[in-house]
């Protein structure tokens, strides 16, 4: 056996590696323990985490309280499955609804299935409120867009990477380019389309932040057609971006919000679908449900992570930090960074390709000898989204990796 030559961290990637699916190719480091913006390896090694889990660990790592609210809901009872009341999913729907600004909420777990309870909802709203003919609905998805993996996640995707071989895809799906208001009017010519289904930032698509004023005028010609404004705002969501929500920026109410990642910060698989009456009172027993959504240890912890984030003002945390971290990045001298863009506390830097065959991911490598965590998205963007817990003291020891690292691997 070969192992005994072999670091720690090698021997668990091995493991990992011969016993797990290869669906992720993750950066070669092991976590074992977080707090706050600060994660470690099995070797004891510290590190920046400027992913945040994909932004599901807004209010940092194993938040005390919400570490609390889990463990003590985990000592009286974790799940009765919704054949049962509990008495928590009336408090947290009365919560979460009055935190959101909305009639009704139905609790889901992942994001992905928060997607595909705003589109069942969509359709059933589509043909017994706005009377679309029986399977005609049509849902309109914006080019670039990430919902998740699951087959109508995909069937909307425009990522080869995420379709290829997984069809036949879903029917009624019809995909437009992003931040382009001319092509929506042209696809609203259509009576049948139900709904738009957008992230007021496209996080997966490498932090795409589109024109000021496009989500305001989404939302009206939606509100014209009396189609419904789906706002996917799983990453965006929760403060990332600098206010509680992404379509805050611009007062933007969507008719159907979705919500998940920071909703439990980041301590247990909670999602949310947020809508009014009209939209959620068209779903009747047995239609849609899942045996963990609303259970009782999700509705514990994801009031107390939305209490964090309020508690402790991590929305215009994240405003000022990111306006720190953004002017950080565009003040590192190189010629390979061509654009620093993002919104609060979500932001991403594009590089050039550089050297032989080096991509972004050389440089989380890079960054990640240098302790700091970040991912890349594509082959030449790194998304940087630390917690929100961050202070400027910490914000800067990041830039000061960044740069560090940038100058060591592409030079000046
Ligand atoms: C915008 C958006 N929606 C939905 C999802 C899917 O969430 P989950 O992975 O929890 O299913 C993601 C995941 O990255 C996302 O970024």
């Amino acid at each position: 056996m070969s192992v005994h030559t072999h670091s720690k961290t090698e021997q668990f990637i091995e493991l990992e590696e011969r016993y797990n699916a290869h669906n992720y190719h993750p950066l070669p480091v092991v976590l074992e323990r977080g707090s706050g913006v600060l994660v470690w390896d099995i070797e004891g090694k510290q590190y920046y985490d400027c992913l945040s889990a994909y932004s599901a660990v807004n209010q940092g790592h194993c938040h005390p309280r919400i570490i609390k609210a889990l463990t003590d809901q985990a000592q009286k009872i974790t799940l009765t499955s919704r054949a049962f009341h509990n008495n928590l999913l009336g408090e947290y729907a009365e919560f979460i609804t009055a935190y959101f600004g909305y009639d009704k909420v139905l609790p889901m777990n992942t994001g992905v299935e928060g997607g595909e309870t705003a589109l069942k909802l969509c359709r059933k709203w589509a043909y017994e409120v706005k009377g679309i003919a029986k399977d005609k609905a049509k849902i309109l998805f914006a080019e670039n867009n990430f919902w998740g993996r699951t087959l109508a996640a995909v069937s909307s995707s425009t990522d080869p990477t995420s379709y290829t071989n997984f069809g036949p895809f879903m029917p009624g799906f019809e995909v437009i380019p992003y931040n382009d208001i001319e092509a929506l009017k042209q696809a609203l010519k259509d009576p049948n389309v139900a709904g738009f289904m957008a992230e007021p930032i496209q996080g997966e698509a490498g932090v795409v932040v589109p024109d000021e004023g496009y989500l305001k005028q989404v939302s009206e010609l939606c509100k014209a057609h009396n189609v419904l404004f789906i706002a996917d705002e799983v990453q965006t969501g929760i403060a990332r971006t600098g206010k509680l929500l992404a379509c805050d920026h611009e007062g933007v109410k969507p008719d159907i919000l979705i919500l998940g990642k920071a909703l439990s910060g980041g301590v247990l698989p909670v999602s949310a679908v947020l809508c009014s009456s009209e939209i959620m009172d068209t779903l009747h027993p047995g239609e849609h449900g899942s045996t963990f959504g609303g259970n009782p240890l999700a509705c514990a912890v994801a009031m107390e992570a939305l209490k964090v984030v309020k508690d402790e003002n991590l929305a215009e945390n994240a405003q000022q930090m990111g306006e720190i971290f953004r002017a950080g990045l565009k003040a590192i001298p190189n010629s390979h960074i061509t654009e620093v863009r993002g919104k609060g506390l979500l932001n991403a830097v594009v590089i050039e390709p550089y050297g032989e065959g080096k991509t972004a991911y050389n440089i989380c490598l890079a960054l990640l000898k240098n302790g700091l965590l970040a991912k890349q998205t594509h082959d030449h963007i790194i998304r940087f989204a630390p917690p929100l817990t961050i202070n400027e003291m910490q914000v800067k020891a990041c830039i000061q990796i960044i740069e560090k690292t940038i100058l060591e691997e592409i030079g000046a």
